[in-house]
């Protein structure tokens, strides 16, 4: 593969992602389509190696002249299609740009590759999924597995899973050569501070109240972004057309042990801050409404067969993340000061009190 197309690659795993391909394949040039909603910022592209490798273009998913002409103009034999909108609270408070991105957006894409590809079989559509179509497990429930049946609780969820479905149909009805990875919780550089691990650490830094839906005793499968990344890379070069693979960090704590764990990491680093011990702030809040309850995945398939197993412990993943937001200060005062940032906590936690 030498001229990749990565949609959304100025989301917090497309960024990781581009960054990590730049870094591995030095024959790869990367187009990256992304709309920049609140979700995607050039601040995640910064310092990329070797960036005239790196063609960055902003442009909706949606726009099927546009991704034609990138097909064509910059003969894209891959695909990896990242962009989507991926916050479960935003799709209960407003599901609808999620249909039209992750279901419309795909569809579009399948549609331009399908007009340009034709019947090559020499190209790749990667689509990258999450664990969260499988639904959720009790607690003694075997971990998902490729073959465990669909059952998306979140509009997120089923928006996900409606694009898992048209990807695999153009494999089968058009034989586009399409791969799937259903992924589980990532963490690590640049996700953006909506999501449990970088809201906890940023709240805890500033001494403010830290959020716990519920009871805190859901359950995630968390993976260091960087593992994702060198997954993805190992299926787009060696993953079977047609196959999906499961993707996870082979660990399960609950989201309070998470949280008690980002803590303690503040606690050692700030002995002498006025909010240590951090866990004081911990608060239980109103829990999601229809909060899956576990996730967790069975990675023997991709282990077996392309040799990938997740690099980072869970502590050493959250040893480094905690290092690079708070080496990333500026990084988190852009997104502090932005006004849709400060309304998106008010909406959500506000709600929640
Ligand atoms: P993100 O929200 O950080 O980034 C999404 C990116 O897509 C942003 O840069 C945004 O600008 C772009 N985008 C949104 N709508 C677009 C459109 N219509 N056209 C072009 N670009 C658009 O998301 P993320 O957490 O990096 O997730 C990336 C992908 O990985 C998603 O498909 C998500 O479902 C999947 N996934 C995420 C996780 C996770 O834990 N974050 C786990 C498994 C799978
Ligand atoms: O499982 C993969 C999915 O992981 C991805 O497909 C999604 O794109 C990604 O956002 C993530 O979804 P979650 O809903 O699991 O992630 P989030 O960080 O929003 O929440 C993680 C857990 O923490 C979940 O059980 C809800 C809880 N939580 C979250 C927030 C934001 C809280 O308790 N408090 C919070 O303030």
């Amino acid at each position: 593969m030498r001229n990749v197309l990565v949609t959304g690659g100025a989301g917090f795993i497309g960024s990781n992602f581009v960054r990590y391909i730049l870094q591995v394949e030095p024959q790869v040039h990367v187009v990256n389509l992304d709309a920049l909603t609140y979700a995607g910022s050039l601040e995640n592209l910064r310092a990329l190696p070797d960036p005239e490798r790196h063609t960055f273009v902003q442009g909706d998913i949606r726009d099927r002249p546009l991704v034609e002409r990138l097909l064509v103009e910059h003969e894209i034999d891959a695909i990896v299609h990242f962009a989507a909108e991926s916050h479960v609270d935003r799709s209960i408070l407003g599901p609808q740009a999620f249909i039209e991105t992750n279901v419309m957006g795909t569809f579009t894409l399948l549609e331009a590759a399908r007009t340009v590809w034709g019947n090559r079989r020499d190209v790749r559509f990667h689509h990258i999924s999450t664990d969260e179509v499988y639904g959720s497990l009790a607690p003694d429930d075997p971990p998902f597995s490729e073959t465990t049946p669909y059952a998306p609780n979140s509009p997120y969820a089923a928006s996900k899973a409606a694009s898992d479905h048209l990807v695999r149909a153009y494999g089968h009805t058009y034989g586009l050569p399409v791969t799937i990875t259903n992924c589980s919780n990532n963490y690590g550089p640049y996700q953006f501070p909506e999501k449990l691990i970088p809201l906890m650490l940023l709240n805890a830094l500033e001494g403010k109240p830290l959020p716990v839906y519920g009871d805190g005793q859901q359950v995630r499968d968390w993976l260091y972004v960087e593992d994702h990344c060198e997954a993805i890379w190992l299926v787009l070069r060696r993953g079977a057309p047609g196959e999906t693979y499961n993707i996870g960090g082979d660990n399960q704590p609950a989201n309070l042990a998470i949280v008690r764990q980002l803590c303690a990491l503040l606690d050692e680093r700030f002995p002498d801050s006025p909010h240590t011990p951090h866990a004081d702030l911990i608060t239980h809040v109103r829990d999601r409404p229809g909060h899956d309850r576990r996730y967790a995945m069975d990675i023997r398939k991709i282990r077996t067969e392309l040799g990938w197993r997740p690099r980072h412990t869970l502590s050493e993943g959250l040893r480094k993340t905690v290092d690079w937001y708070l080496a990333n200060q500026d990084w988190v005062e852009a997104i502090r000061q932005r006004e849709d940032y400060r309304a998106w906590m008010e909406r959500n936690y506000a709600a929640r009190e």
